[in-house]
Formats: C-alpha cells, sequence, structure tokens
C-alpha cells in the first residue's frame, strides 16, 4: 500500500495554491486506499473511489464519528465533552436520540418552505441593487445572503445578528486562513467558538422567557426548559447546525458563480430551458464537492477490497474524489448540466448524510433559479482566491463585474 511521507492532503496551502483534483485521481486511479503520514505521527488512511467512500460511510459500527471528523479538529472524546453530544460527533445509539428532535424542529416542510422564501428574498434584493458595470467581491457581498436566510429562519434571528454568527462560524472553520483569523489560528478558533455558543445561549434564554417554539432554537429552548434536553447538548447542537449552514453554501454559490463564468455553453442550456434547475444542481453539488472529506476513527478491524485497516486508524472518506468516480459518472472531469442519474455524494451517505441537504439543495436551487431569470450576469474579472483549507473548498475572494445578460450570449 501506498505510504506518502509529509502528504500534501494534511496542507492547506495545497489546496489553495495546487491541483488537490489531480493529486486526488492519481489516488484513486493507482493507490484507491494510501496512507498518509506527517511528521508528527498523526496518520490516516485516504479512501478515494466512491465505492469504498460509500462503504465507509454505512459502516458505523466500525467506524466512529466520537472522534472527530476532521483531520486535527477537536470533539475527541478524552479531550472534548462534544463528543456523543452533538451530531456530527455521536455514534448511535446518541446520535438517533439527538437527531430526532432537530430534524423535525429545524428540518421539516414547513421550516423548508420559510426558508425557501427568506433565501430567495434576499438574493432578488442584492441582485436588484447591482448595475451593469458595478465590480465587487461576490464572496462577501452575494454568497452570504444564502446562510444568513437559513440562519432567520431556523434560529428566528434579524439580519444583523444572522451576520454576527455568520462571521464567528466563519472564523471556526476558515480558522487556517489568515483573511478570517489573523495570525493566531487557535486562538480564533477557540474565541469564535465560546463567541457563537454564547450568542446560541442568550438566544435559548430568550426563548425561554418568551415560551416560544415557532423555530429551531425556540423548540430546543422548550426541550431544556421541560428538562428533556440539557442544556449544553442544545447550545452543541445550534452550534453544530449553525457551522454546517453557514460554512458551506456560501462557498458552493461562490464556486457555482465561478464554473458558470468557465462554463458558459453548458450555463446557456439552463437559461433556455433546455434543461431544470434542479438537475443542473445536482451537478453544480458534484462539481463543487464544497467539504472535501470527512474523518472517522476504526473502532473495529476494517477491510476496504484487499486491505484490512487496522481498529485505532484514522480513515477520511473524500467525497470530492469519489465525487468524480468514473465508475459511477460518465466523463466525470467534465461540468455537464444537465447530467442525469446523477449520484453525487457530496452531502455523504448513511446516518450522518447532511442533515441540511434538503435546505442546501433548496438555497442552491433557488440561487441558480434567480441567477438563470437575471438580466444581468456576472464575469469574473480577476483569480479566483481559493480558502486556505484541505476540509472546506470554498473562494475567499471572487472579483466580478455585472454585465447585461444577452452581451454574454455568443
Ligand atoms: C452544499 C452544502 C453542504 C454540504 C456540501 C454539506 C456536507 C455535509 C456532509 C458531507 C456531512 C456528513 C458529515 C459526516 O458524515 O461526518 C454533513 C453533515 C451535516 N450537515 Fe451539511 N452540508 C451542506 C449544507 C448544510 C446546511 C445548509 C446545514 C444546516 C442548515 C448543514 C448541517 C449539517 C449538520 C448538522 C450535519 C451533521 C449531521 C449528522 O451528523 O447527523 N449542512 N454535511
Amino acid at each position: 500500500m501506498l505510504i506518502v511521507e509529509n502528504s500534501p492532503l494534511y496542507s492547506a496551502e495545497f489546496f489553495a495554491n495546487d491541483d488537490p483534483w489531480k493529486y486526488l485521481s492519481d489516488l484513486r486511479e493507482n493507490h484507491p486506499v494510501s496512507i498518509h503520514r506527517r511528521s508528527d505521527g498523526y496518520e490516516f488512511y485516504a479512501l478515494t473511489r466512491y465505492e469504498d467512500v460509500y462503504s465507509a460511510y454505512i459502516d458505523y459500527a466500525r467506524l466512529s464519528s466520537s472522534y472527530g471528523t476532521m483531520i486535527d479538529g477537536s470533539y475527541r472524546p478524552e479531550k472534548d465533552s462534544a463528543s456523543g453530544r452533538m451530531l456530527i460527533v455521536a455514534d448511535p445509539p446518541s446520535h438517533g436520540a439527538l437527531k430526532k428532535p432537530i430534524k423535525s424542529a429545524g428540518f421539516n416542510r414547513a421550516m423548508l418552505m420559510k426558508i425557501g422564501d427568506i433565501v430567495r428574498k434576499n438574493i432578488r434584493s442584492v441582485l436588484n441593487d447591482l448595475s451593469v458595470g458595478d465590480q465587487i467581491d461576490f464572496s462577501q457581498v452575494v454568497a452570504p445572503e444564502l446562510p444568513k436566510g437559513v440562519l432567520e429562519a431556523l434560529f428566528g434571528i434579524g439580519t444583523d445578528d444572522a451576520q454576527r454568527l455568520l462571521e464567528a462560524t466563519r472564523t471556526m472553520i476558515g480558522y487556517r486562513d489568515e483573511v478570517y483569523a489573523g495570525n493566531s489560528p487557535l486562538d480564533s478558533l477557540v474565541d469564535s467558538q465560546l463567541d457563537v455558543l454564547d450568542f446560541m445561549s442568550e438566544l435559548i434564554d430568550q426563548r425561554i422567557r418568551t415560551e416560544s417554539s415557532d423555530d429551531m432554537i425556540g423548540f430546543l429552548a422548550q426541550c431544556v426548559a421541560t428538562g428533556e434536553m440539557p442544556r449544553d447538548v442544545a447550545l452543541l447542537n445550534g452550534l453544530n447546525v449553525a457551522v454546517g449552514g453557514n460554512e458551506t453554501t456560501p462557498h458552493t454559490a461562490s464556486l457555482t458563480v465561478d464554473t458558470i463564468n468557465n462554463e458558459r455553453k453548458e450555463w446557456r442550456k439552463l437559461v433556455d430551458g433546455k434543461v431544470s434547475c434542479e438537475v443542473a444542481t445536482q451537478e453544480f453539488l458534484r462539481w463543487t464537492s464544497t467539504n472535501s472529506y470527512v474523518q472517522r476513527l476504526a473502532v473495529d478491524d476494517f477491510v476496504v477490497g484487499d486491505h484490512v485497516i487496522p481498529a485505532g486508524s484514522f480513515v477520511t472518506l473524500w467525497n470530492m474524489s469519489a465525487n468524480r468516480d468514473a465508475s459511477v459518472f460518465e466523463h466525470p472531469s467534465s461540468f455537464l448540466i444537465d447530467r442525469t442519474n446523477n449520484k453525487q455524494i457530496a452531502f455523504g451517505a448513511g446516518i450522518h448524510r447532511c442533515i441540511g441537504a434538503p435546505v442546501a439543495t433548496l438555497e442552491i436551487q433557488t440561487f441558480i433559479e434567480e441567477l438563470a431569470s437575471w438580466d444581468k450576469a456576472f464575469v469574473v474579472v480577476e483569480p479566483p482566491q481559493r480558502l486556505h483549507s484541505n476540509f472546506m473548498l470554498g473562494l475567499t475572494e471572487l472579483q466580478v463585474e455585472v454585465a447585461k445578460a444577452e452581451d454574454l450570449k455568443s
């Protein structure tokens, strides 16, 4: 089995400035299971084929989430009380018990409709404010409108509070990027995590006082008031939903705009009504694969093909690589906006499959519907700046100019 010393898969710099797609494609074709080491002794196995990634996702009995789903991330049982108490780092049976109230309070049909309305209103308003010739950083001006709408609905807060929450979670996830964290990444990670928890705590107190349960945080607050849910569990899961919602879709939106800029012919098919926004959304999700990988710890030996990954090993499941696997996707390295039977795995699979997947899909679909019917279009005018992170694929800067849509027809 291939063993890579000082692997680039650890390097945020590599993901920002090099070609991780190509590196992973070589691994997938020649070394679908490989070991990646770092000089401090940390090592993980990397799974890069769709089939292997999928089987790892569904084998939650052997591959635990309780030890952190991000390389170097916190939430390890020996260090962090979140393990087993927050969705993303909980295994059965506690995972199921946590998921039930959060799903029914935050991800029901009525909430989805509310989110869809607010997100559409926000996107429309920011697009309407733009004139031909304007130059903006799309990642700062437009992209945050997507999660802001979700926060407003799920947490029952106004735009200013949504903005504050967005900034704090951004630092948590982008803490290895100076754009968000300055020179002291770990301090920023801890400070921003505390900020979000304080904010959630205030919201919970307020909802308990007003006895309101008409949004997700209100529902969790009432569970706290009746003693059904410990307060720290409500806080941690509020944090999990806020991070999951904030740090993904804005990046997907920025990468979507960059993709449209590079794939005008494909985009035209959608504008001309030859492909539905629903089908196109799936291809944007596959193509952008915003959450590049997740990590598990093998608590028992785990067999992949001819290899046995021994108990005690960290295993990483590379979504971005699985989404380009030729055994599942025809012409995997081409962006085909009308791709059908799209089995993209951007949201993971199994019990931890993204609880926000319907929300994220709705956000991206709403966004492309609004872009397709807009009489203007974005033209990328400078090389996009990629996020320094091996965990989230995103852009920290996307300079665009606003043009007349009809001028880009040819
Ligand atoms: C394009 C956007 C998104 C992508 C690519 C994405 C990706 C993922 C992936 C791959 C997982 C599985 C993690 C694992 O197995 O360890 C996950 C879980 C999760 N996501 Fe998302 N996500 C997105 C949007 C959202 C949104 C909008 C929300 C909330 C509003 C959200 C909240 C969560 C939560 C709470 C979990 C944990 C679920 C669990 O462990 O049961 N995500 N996401």
